[in-house]
């Protein structure tokens, strides 16, 4: 695994060195999408369900960010919220915005922190290949997207090393990190987030109310995110260096929602829409609390494969 994980990295350092090279001649395999605000709205409000606060401030953030000539910083977004409710989605969205490719354009870049960051003992070498990995990739090519998931499972001395990428310098050993993107993913905050909106649902409150400093949300999120000893946010200075521009909130998801997954899932399948279908899929998802029923314990994870059991 170790020699896996290292040779994975090595091999898709030397890939992306030789693909951005081979770029730069023929720059027409993976172009930018000009960027259009109208199209990221319409993205948002069309393929992301239930997440009003997350949808507004990544449009604002991304287009703001996307439109400055000259950005002082590389846009920083931190995605809190439980399991299958959009963080990686999201990103996604983002992603369609700004490559032709997507997801798939290789100028994106996912870690997954267990995944590409497994041992303890290959700290050292794994900081060096993340540094070079980094400012390779936004050297030969400026708008770059790292999409760090799995961010409460980073070791803090990973996040020291992105540390300074983040920053607001002009340029660092003669690269400018300005127009990158960085965005990363957690569950770090969760269970707040699902508290407050679960105590908004008690008190009958409208869902689409509910706002970033509803109910000190920010202050809770910030205060769970920094005290948890599982986080290795609290032991870096990403927070208190004020280096995250947005702390975007994704709540959990209601029985609406998860049926509006399911028919989205059923048109990615080429099924006809099928009402009676998309109930009888939301209905066999599990939800909390216990009693209530309310929220989806899964988000939408999962409602593919529950769909292909019910057809
Ligand atoms: N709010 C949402 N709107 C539309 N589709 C959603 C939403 N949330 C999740 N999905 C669907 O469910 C799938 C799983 O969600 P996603 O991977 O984004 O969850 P996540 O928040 O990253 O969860 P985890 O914390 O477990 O990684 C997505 O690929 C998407 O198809
Ligand atoms: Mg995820």
């Amino acid at each position: 695994m170790n020699d896996r994980s290292n040779i994975w990295i090595e091999l898709n350092m030397v890939q992306s060195w030789y693909t951005s090279k081979t770029n730069r001649f023929f720059q027409k395999d993976d172009l930018l999408e000009p960027f259009d605000y109208e199209r990221l709205k319409t993205d948002l409000k069309d393929s992301l369900y239930g997440q009003h606060i997350a949808s507004e401030v990544v449009l604002k953030a991304v287009s703001g960010f996307m439109t400055d000539k000259h950005p002082s910083k590389p846009l920083v977004l931190s995605f809190h919220g439980g399991t299958g409710v959009g963080k990686n989605h999201v990103s996604n969205i983002i992603a369609r915005s700004i490559y032709k490719k997507g997801e798939n354009s290789e100028h994106v870049h996912v870690f997954i922190s267990e995944h590409h960051f497994p041992h303890k003992g290959q700290l050292e070498t794994y900081k060096t290949q993340l540094k070079q990995w980094i400012h390779g990739n936004v050297s030969s090519f400026p708008r770059s997207m790292f999409i760090f998931d799995e961010m409460d499972k980073m070791n803090s001395g990973l996040i020291d090393v992105i540390k300074p990428f983040l920053d607001y310098y002009p340029k660092l050993d003669g690269v400018s990190y300005r127009k990158a993107i960085f965005t990363f993913l957690s569950n770090a905050g969760g269970n707040v987030i699902n508290q407050v909106v679960l105590d908004s649902w008690m008190d009958g409150e409208e869902r689409e109310q509910l706002q970033m400093n509803s109910r000190d949300m920010e202050t809770n999120i910030f205060k769970d995110v920094f005290n948890a000893k599982s986080s290795g946010f609290w032991h870096s200075s990403l927070i208190g260096d004020h280096l995250i521009d947005h702390f975007i909130p994704f709540l959990p998801l209601e029985y609406r929602h998860v049926r509006q997954c399911v028919l989205a899932q059923m048109a990615a399948l080429n099924i006809t829409a099928n009402d009676g279908l998309a109930d009888r899929v939301a209905r066999d998802m599990p939800y909390f609390p216990p009693e209530e029923k309310i929220f989806s314990v899964k988000g939408c994870k999962s409602v593919r494969q529950k769909l292909l059991l019910h057809i």
